[in-house]
């Protein structure tokens, strides 16, 4: 990367500075220093992995696929994968430290050697369900590693070869808690259904093969930390990553929205990693300010699931609410959807804005394309990490071979939606003599 200057973020001073979403000039300095192929899976570490990944995979209408337990030799810990696309979800929990304690090759069987027990129940106490890793494939994982080091990453686990054919491990410290993983395989003709070595296939009436609900990739992992500034620079040092996006608080016509952003993305504009910080002064306390006392920290706030029909997607989603799956944050008034007409025209059809109605979904725009989204409650006990569901809509390239492909971040991340959520709520207010009945859906970046 090396654009230490960017002048719209730094002031005379070299103070770090956001300058709003309109001042923002977006360009793409392709300043990666390692070469990123894509984001490869999430970790979450549980206190029982089990029953996590398999509402998980109800609710969001992801098979598990593979497994890595007692069943497989593996004596460490237990972790299950649950795919749709190319999203990859992994739950991981240790077993008893006492027989890992005891057993001399409890370790040698991990299929992921970065576990560390007590670290993984700490983990867990401190944040309760909450994400570990942000992983991503890349060309060579070591080499990332090493020059991630050189660059000012804080390290958290050197380079491990998983397999004797070039598969390779290895962490550094991305905010509070949460690392980012480096993957890479040697082998090019490994299995498209693979995963890590150690990995088997989940067969029986565990893992529902035909659950899908159109969900197809990860969009963007989003961090909450306590400022902004040293963050961005920490993350954009070592990675070479770009600044993408970004909005203040100011933005939003109204401090409501409680947070600052910023958006860093890799060469592709595929890999998104925005990241929130609280601000203070406004009537009500910032969202994030209640994450960071939640989470004891920093954290991943939410993580963007890009579905190829959103419809579909919130349909399924909506009938399993009640019954294990996810609720979703309270719709926007009927004033917001008449809004919409003149926000979406060109783009949704009257029939698409009323499926919108239906399920709750929100529309913002920026000047490439169009954003659908909706997010879920907290999906654990604390109010700490959602889910947010998108459908990108626009932006469409070529590539060198004429196949047709969307543009990373194609109508942003719905910073819009703070403002004319708020907007919307007032006029449905003034509608009404009963008191407030919604609150603004929060958490946008
Ligand atoms: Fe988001």
């Amino acid at each position: 990367m090396g654009k230490e200057s960017d002048s719209n973020t730094k002031n005379g001073a070299g103070e770090f500075k956001l300058v709003g979403f309109n001042n923002f000039v977006r360009s793409n300095p392709r300043s990666d220093r390692f070469t990123v192929l894509r984001f490869h899976h999430i970790e979450f570490w549980c206190t029982d992995a089990t029953n996590t990944a398999r509402r998980f995979s109800w609710g969001l209408g992801m098979p598990i696929v593979l497994k890595s337990d007692l069943s497989t030799g593996n004596l460490s810990h237990a972790s299950y994968l649950l795919r749709s696309g190319r999203l990859n979800f992994l739950f991981t929990a240790p077993y008893s430290p006492t027989l890992a304690a005891s057993s001399d090759n409890a370790k040698s069987t991990a299929s992921i050697p970065t576990l560390d027990h007590s670290a993984c129940r700490a983990f867990a106490a401190s944040h309760g369900l909450a994400v570990r890793s942000i992983a991503l494939e890349v060309q060579d994982a070591a080499q990332a590693y090493s020059v991630s080091l050189a660059h000012g990453a804080k390290p958290s686990a050197p380079p491990i070869p998983l397999s004797s054919d070039g598969a390779v491990i290895a962490e550094v410290q991305l905010y509070g808690d949460v690392v980012l993983r480096y993957v890479s395989f040697g082998n090019p003709s490994r299995d498209p259904d693979g995963f890590l070595p150690g990995f088997e296939k989940m067969e029986g009436t565990a893992s529902y093969a035909d659950l899908d609900f159109g969900i197809r990739r990860l969009d963007h992992a989003v961090g909450n930390v306590h400022e902004l500034a040293p963050m961005v620079e920490y993350v954009k040092g070592f990675t070479g990553f770009h600044e993408f996006a970004e909005f203040t608080a100011e933005d939003v016509g109204t401090n409501e929205s409680g947070l600052n952003s910023m958006v860093l993305a890799s060469n592709d504009e595929m890999v998104l990693l925005p990241m929130n910080e609280p601000v203070f002064g406004t009537k009500r306390k910032s969202q994030i300010q209640t994450y960071l006392e939640h989470n004891e920290g920093p954290g991943v706030q939410h993580l963007a699931l890009a579905s190829e029909d959103i419809f579909r997607t919130l349909r399924e989603m909506r009938q399993r609410s009640g019954v294990g799956g996810f609720e979703f944050m309270p719709s926007p008034p009927p004033t917001y959807y008449q809004n919409l007409k003149n926000r979406a025209a060109g783009v949704l059809s009257d029939e698409q804005i009323k499926e919108c109605e239906k399920l709750g979904i929100l529309v913002d725009r920026d000047d490439q394309g169009t954003l659908l989204q909706i997010f879920t409650k907290p999906v654990g006990d604390r109010p700490t990490l959602f889910i947010e569901i998108i459908q990108r809509v626009g932006c469409m390239l070529k590539d060198d071979e004429g196949k047709e492909y969307q543009k990373g971040g194609c109508g942003g991340f719905g910073k819009g939606n703070f403002s004319e959520l708020f907007k919307s709520i007032e006029e449905y207010e003034k509608t009404l003599e009963a008191k407030s009945i919604a609150d603004p859906a929060a958490g946008a970046a």
